[in-house]
């Protein structure tokens, strides 16, 4: 019988992806997600895409009854992908308070009612950005160093927390996946990013402008000591990190003793802005204008992945490269110039 998998915030970008691969291996697949940074739509595209309709609930991380509620509903989960959280750095600057208590009390609830039904297998969204200001590339045995913003911390923090329950409870089984920057979308262009607002991140920003939404990409200083001086990015096809999910959990659920693990999961390629603009005007077919600005504050150089050991012990790789996550991208956002539109 397929192994079922609760994937929260499992119709946001990256985790409606992960949700189509998984149904692409045979897992038995159930959403949680509370919407305020994604809409249902997700939902009729995977089915398009993958012939099934995964289980989904409304609910709350934060909200026990609804999470108690929903392992009711759903008594056999054997895993959880956990992606449910707010990622707006920006944002998390001026709303400290609300990242905290969203990402931190989100884990929180969600590991409680884990314990409380014998769920103790979860795969952790992190980011690269808990390597801080270490030198490049980033190798999972570094100390991580501070964070620079209440987005950096939750992370941080919950890697520790994760970590914490292993130590205590040795039968939970960890695994925190580091991010690099992720970007594509589903080759079909039924899926894809679809950010609210002014989007904060490079990539959806230069696909709104290609497509006309925006006027021009402001890159964010070119007087870094990189090779053309703008910043550069270990930038990951979403379908190439949604693989690494799945390896991920096939390796997890197959280890005789549970663990904490850690992973990069990033191509170990740094790509520069300027380079980004290049391959994006290539895959649209047409000039993308840009004009240089300052800096901007917390913005390190660079940032990429020492990707061997995903490749040694899960037998993953990213194997896109930058022009298909261009192409991808551009494919996705020039049929649904809107996003998701329901
Ligand atoms: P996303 O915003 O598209 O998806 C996150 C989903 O979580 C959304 O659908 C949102 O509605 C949901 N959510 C948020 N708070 C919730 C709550 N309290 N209860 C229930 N659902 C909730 O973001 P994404 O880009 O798909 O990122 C997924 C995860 O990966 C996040 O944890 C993010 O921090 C992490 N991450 C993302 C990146 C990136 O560049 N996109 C990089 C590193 C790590
Ligand atoms: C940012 C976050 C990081 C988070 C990640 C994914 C910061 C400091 N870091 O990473 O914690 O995990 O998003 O959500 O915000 N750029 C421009 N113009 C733009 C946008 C970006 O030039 O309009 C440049 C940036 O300076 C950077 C590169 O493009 O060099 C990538 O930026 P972005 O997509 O925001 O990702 P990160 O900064 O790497």
């Amino acid at each position: 019988m397929a192994q079922t998998i609760l994937i929260t915030g499992g119709t946001g970008f990256i985790g409606s992806h992960t949700v189509v691969e998984l149904i692409e291996h045979g897992y038995d697949v159930v959403i949680a997600d509370n919407l305020s940074n994604s809409k249902l739509e997700p939902l009729n595209r995977i089915e398009r895409i993958t012939g099934t309709r995964p289980r989904f609930h409304e609910v709350d991380m934060r909200d026990r009854d609804g999470m108690n509620a929903l392992f009711e509903a759903e008594p056999g989960i054997q895993a959880v992908i956990h992606f449910a959280g707010l990622k707006a750095v920006g944002e998390s600057v001026e709303k400290p308070l609300e990242y905290y208590e969203n990402n931190i009390n989100g884990t929180l609830v969600l590991c409680e009612t884990m314990r409380a039904h014998g769920c103790k297998t979860i795969i952790f969204s992190s980011s690269a950005t808990v390597y801080g200001e270490n030198p490049v590339p980033y190798v999972e045995t570094m100390q991580k160093l501070p964070a620079s913003n209440p987005y950096g911390w939750t992370k941080w923090m919950i890697e520790e927390i994760l970590t914490d329950l292993h130590t205590a409870d040795p039968t939970w089984n960890v695994m925190l996946l580091r991010y690099f920057n992720p970007i594509g979308a589903h080759p079909s262009g039924l899926m894809g990013e679809d950010p609210r607002g002014i989007p904060n991140n490079l990539l959806p920003y230069v696909a709104q402008v290609a497509v006309g939404r925006r006027e021009c990409v402001h890159v964010f200083g070119n007087d870094y000591p990189t090779a053309d001086g703008t910043g550069e990015r270990d930038y990951i096809h979403v379908m190439d990190l949604a693989a690494g999910h799945v390896a991920a959990l096939e390796w997890m659920l197959a280890q005789p003793e549970p663990s904490v693990e850690i992973f990069n999961l990033g191509t170990g390629k740094g790509t520069s802005v300027l380079e980004i603009i290049r391959a994006f005007s290539d895959a649209c077919g047409h000039e993308i204008p840009y004009v240089i600005d300052p800096r901007r504050p917390g913005d390190l150089p660079a940032s990429w992945a020492d990707a061997t050991r995903a490749k040694e012990i899960l037998g993953w790789e990213a194997k896109y490269d930058i022009a298909q996550m261009c192409a991808d991208s551009w494919n996705w956002q020039s049929h649904n110039p809107e996003g998701y539109t329901d």
